[in-house]
């Protein structure tokens, strides 16, 4: 059972990783806190970017020669391995920790073996402790490892009776300025923001991070399989962002930044595309619609998380919000297990993993 003083170190630790979500991949978000021989808090880091320090690093940093004696809590393993930067085990070693206190193990066959390496210096080590809240604030990156594909967040916005548009193709605005606004949240927190070839013929959209400081720009990608959607002069080909077009292997185009997937099923595969934009280093994918794309998305087991922001509006007509997945009968339907539900301006915005996920 962990104490309340760890518990505590360690929630501020995750707050910590929070901050690097979107600038850090394809690394981890990962917070540390140090506390001093008496409990008392010396220092604070979080990983801000790939290649530059990790949170360890910057912890220590600031808490100097306080460190020696003292605790370390870490959203994620310490490291134990020498990349851009060197092993975390060894600096906390080096700067006389004598209790590490991490949350999540670190999946990845490179980095791992950080708590061995302590333990064998002679540092006590804990794990475990606020695990849950430390993986879901490092899903995106966890999932990446564990499955060698990016992680998949389907967002859409619809109203109260699930419809994601009006009879007549009409979308705008369904939601609030303040979830629209969470959004750009979320697509800065994505490598990647993806949409099929109805959203881009429909809506022109631009999928571009706007009004998030110091936001990294993710990868807009439209899944166009006969290379018809997109047509030189539309907005997410403009410079604000990197873009990519997903088309079939014999598509004919002139434009500049393709993928060329195999085709399967109603258009392009699935799993090719999650695989080229995994080998382009993404690591988390903003799915953002339409309803057909993600249907595909769903079938394929592709999708990890939901989220969805409904609005207090009725329509009576139009697409749903989730086309074709697959799913004929009741027994097959997806059951997903709600994260979190917050208000949103007028909306309420749910959150969803699926079962046993
Ligand atoms: N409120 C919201 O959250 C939201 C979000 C997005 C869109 N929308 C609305 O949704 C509507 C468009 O939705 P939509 O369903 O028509 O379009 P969509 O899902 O954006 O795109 C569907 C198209 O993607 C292509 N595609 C490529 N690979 C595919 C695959 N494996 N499986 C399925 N499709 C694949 C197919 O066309 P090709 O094979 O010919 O390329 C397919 O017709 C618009 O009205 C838009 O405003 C609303």
């Amino acid at each position: 059972m962990a104490q309340q003083a760890d518990i505590t170190a360690m929630r501020r630790a995750v707050e910590l990783a929070a901050r690097g979500l979107g600038s850090t991949s394809p690394n981890p978000v990962v917070g540390c806190v140090i506390t001093d021989v008496s409990g008392h808090r010396v220092g604070e880091g979080w990983h801000q970017r790939a290649g530059g320090p990790h949170a360890e690093v910057h912890a220590l940093r600031e808490a100097g020669v306080l460190a020696r004696g003292g605790t370390a809590y870490v959203t994620l393993e310490p490291c134990n391995h020498t990349g851009r930067t060197g092993p975390c085990a060894q600096a906390l070693t080096e700067a006389g920790i004598s209790r590490v206190v991490y949350a999540v193990g670190d999946p990845n066959p490179q980095a791992t073996g950080g708590a061995d390496t302590l333990r064998a210096a002679g540092v006590e080590v804990v794990s475990g402790v606020l695990a849950d809240e430390a993986e879901a604030v490092n899903i995106a990156w966890l999932t990446s490892v564990r499955h060698g594909r990016p992680f998949v967040r389907w967002k859409y916005a619809a109203t109260l009776d699930g419809r994601i548009a009006a009879a007549d193709g009409t979308s705008r605005w369904i939601t609030s300025a303040e979830s629209r606004a969470d959004v750009h949240r979320l697509r800065a927190e994505a490598d990647a923001v993806v949409v099929g070839s109805g959203t881009a013929r429909a809506d022109d959209p631009h999928l571009a991070v706007r009004g998030v400081d110091a936001a990294v720009q993710p990868l807009r990608v439209v899944v166009d399989t006969e290379a018809t959607a997109v047509k030189p002069g539309a907005r997410i080909l403009d410079d604000a962002a990197p873009t990519l077009i997903a088309i079939a292997e014999d598509a004919e185009t002139a434009l500049p930044d393709v993928v060329r997937l195999p085709r399967a099923g109603r258009g392009l595969s699935v799993p090719a595309l999650l695989d080229a934009l995994h080998a382009r280093g993404v690591r988390s994918v903003l799915l953002e619609g339409g309803p057909t794309l993600a249907g595909a998305f769903v079938a394929a087991g592709a999708v990890d998380q939901v989220v969805g922001y409904l609005a207090p509006v009725l329509l009576g007509a139009g697409p749903a919000a989730l086309a074709d997945a697959g799913i004929g009968t009741i027994t097959e339907a997806l059951r997903l297990d709600i994260t979190d539900i917050s208000d949103i301006g007028s909306d309420i915005r749910i959150t969803a993993t699926l079962k046993g996920a």
